[in-house]
């Protein structure tokens, strides 16, 4: 507190302001809040505040009233040089079917660093329990397709509420593309 006493003590910055928006204004801005953030200060992550992000994520609407979403937060630093490491040999597997030359393949993997100097890794999940099965191709792939679309309805979530924790975050898709390889290690 302190100053003088008149009104010019009560104003405060805007950075320092808990209260400077309305509900709307503050929903509106957490949303467009969230860019994606590639490079990350070395302060800590408080986990709390990553696991009420989940909990807001699994708040997203889905088919059929299932719960998709499965977030795995990738905590221990053995599990996470686990899980990059064979995610990278995975990659550099398909560059080398792809017939690209050492030099690229190093490049090309280098780009990976975004997740190895990341403080938190999370690793959204989707499962199919209760979706139906039609037994046509078409209607089976727009079934799975809903649910593709519900878990990415999670991630975004789960980003903004991140953006609303003052955290900043970057969806990178690389796991869907050694989805195998991601399951083993995490299991
Ligand atoms: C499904 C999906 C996959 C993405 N994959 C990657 C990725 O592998 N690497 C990356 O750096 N960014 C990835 N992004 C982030 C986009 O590049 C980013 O959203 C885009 O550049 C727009 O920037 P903004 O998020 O700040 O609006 C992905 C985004 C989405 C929605």
């Amino acid at each position: 507190v302190g100053g003088e006493g008149g009104g010019r003590d009560l104003v405060r910055p805007a950075a320092d302001d808990m209260f400077r928006l309305g509900t709307s204004e503050a929903v509106r801005e957490a949303v467009t809040q969230r860019r994606t953030v590639r490079e990350f200060t070395d302060e800590p992550v408080d986990p709390a505040a990553v696991r009420r992000a989940v909990a807001a994520a699994v708040t997203a609407p889905a088919p059929h009233h299932t719960t998709p979403w499965r977030f795995v937060l990738v905590e221990s630093q053995a599990a996470r040089v686990a899980l990059l490491d064979a995610m990278r040999e995975a990659w550099v597997t398909d560059l080398r079917a792809d017939g690209k030359s050492e030099e690229s393949i190093a490049k090309r993997v280098r780009r990976g660093d975004v997740l190895r100097n990341a403080p938190c890794l999370v690793v959204p999940c989707m499962v199919m329990d209760g979706s139906h099965t039609y037994g046509d191709a078409r209607r089976d792939a727009a079934e799975r397709e809903m649910f593709v679309v519900a878990t990415g309805a999670g991630v975004q979530n789960f980003l903004v509420a991140l953006a609303g924790e003052r955290l900043g975050s970057a969806w990178v898709s690389s796991t869907m593309f050694c989805r195998d390889v991601v399951r083993e290690v995490l299991r």
